[in-house]
């Protein structure tokens, strides 16, 4: 287990003797061990028993040698106690069998109390924090507007129409499972905390799909709110999306102590962009890890060589680890960030 406080300290643009490092998604279908667990589990039945959820949280940090924990669940775990349903098909991703498409529908919404109606989600970090030591545990939640996008098409989409149907044309149902969302989010990411969550990341996975102007208005206040309630529990606040160049600055002013990049923008522009009074999370091309190892060395070394070794750079992907991931380069990545980063070493 990795014995360093470098993720929290970068958190807080303190420096750092290397910079720290953890990948969305370490956890998953590349690592052989996920791949024996879940021969016997579904993904719901893992993210329901916490012993499960723990022990594939703890796979990568043993195997990996990472910086910081990501607490195993799905940002759409809380679609079930919302009433809307979550089931995951064989290699279809997820489908919610009862979508929001009207205002009827967003008022039929349960109320969710996080605690109680995710309450195996809490176990599960209570449980990480007895066994994880001194590495630190993130938490997450989905964005309201990536939510709101799986509750509205009921599974993934490209190009959001039905999402943005209700926006531009039921603007009232929209603000209302908004609104809902906000606070049931913010109540969730405050949950984790308590429960022992040191830092949480929101998930706006698809917010690249908007416009900056429908961003701050149909978006930015809400995801706003969760940002702020999870902040006032002095935790480190990561706001990650993709496709996110346009959006950057209206992100920022959201909220979010770090600001996640995606790989499309270089992290000397994207950390211009959102300043360096926040940190910056990012952004290797996941794709990049099937790369032979000289080419992922290159471009490790570019990402550190442009973070300028400022404080507040926490190396991670620009999105999720892809499935058939080799563990071997994963791993390498990881040595190839500390040692490169190293105080004293120079980077070329
Ligand atoms: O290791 C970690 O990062 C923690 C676990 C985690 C999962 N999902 C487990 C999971 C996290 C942080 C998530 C977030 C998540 N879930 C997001 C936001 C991040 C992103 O990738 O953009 C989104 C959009 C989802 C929704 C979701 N869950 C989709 C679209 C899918 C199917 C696509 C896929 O990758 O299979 C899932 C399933 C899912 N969630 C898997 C895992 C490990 C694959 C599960 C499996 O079949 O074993």
């Amino acid at each position: 287990m990795a014995m360093s406080d470098s993720f929290l300290r970068a958190c807080r643009l303190e420096p750092v003797d290397s910079t720290p490092v953890w990948f969305m998604r370490q956890a998953g279908r590349y690592m052989p061990e996920y791949r024996a667990i879940r021969e016997k589990h579904s993904l719901l039945e893992i993210c329901e028993q916490p012993a499960l959820a723990a022990e594939i949280t703890l796979q990568p940090i043993r195997r990996l040698g990472v910086d910081a924990a990501i607490l195993f669940a799905d940002i759409l775990l809380p679609a079930v106690p919302l009433g809307v349903g979550l089931e995951f098909a064989k290699g279809e991703g997820p489908r919610l069998p009862h979508p929001v498409r009207s205002m009827e529908d967003v008022e039929r919404l349960r109320t969710v109390n996080p605690e109680a109606d995710l309450a195996n989600v809490m176990e599960t970090i209570r449980i990480l924090r007895t066994q994880l030591g001194s590495t630190p545990l993130i938490g997450f939640c989905g964005a309201p507007f990536t939510v709101a996008s799986y509750l509205i098409e009921g599974q993934g989409s490209r190009d959001f129409l039905l999402t943005k149907k209700m926006m531009y044309s039921m603007p009232d149902a929209w603000h209302a499972l908004m609104a809902k969302l906000a606070t049931l989010l913010a109540a969730y990411l405050q949950a984790q905390i308590r429960a022992g969550a040191q830092a949480v990341q929101l998930f706006d996975s698809w917010v690249g799909a908007l416009s900056p102007r429908d961003y701050v208005e149909y978006v930015q206040p809400y995801s706003r709110t969760v940002l702020q309630a999870a902040g006032a529990l002095d935790v480190p606040v990561i706001h990650f999306g993709t496709g996110t160049a346009s959006l950057l600055p209206a992100m920022k002013s959201a909220g979010g102590t770090v600001m996640g990049l995606d790989w499309r923008v270089p992290v000397a522009e994207g950390w211009k962009m959102v300043g360096y009074d926040v940190g910056l999370q990012g952004n290797l091309d996941p794709a990049v890890l099937f790369a032979p190892l000289p080419e992922i060395k290159r471009r490790v070394k570019d990402i550190l060589n442009q973070a300028e070794g400022r404080p507040g750079h926490v190396f991670n992907l620009g999105h999720g680890i892809l499935p058939n991931t080799p563990v071997d380069h994963v791993r390498a990545v990881v040595d190839m960030v500390h040692e490169y980063s190293s105080v004293g070493a120079a980077v070329s």
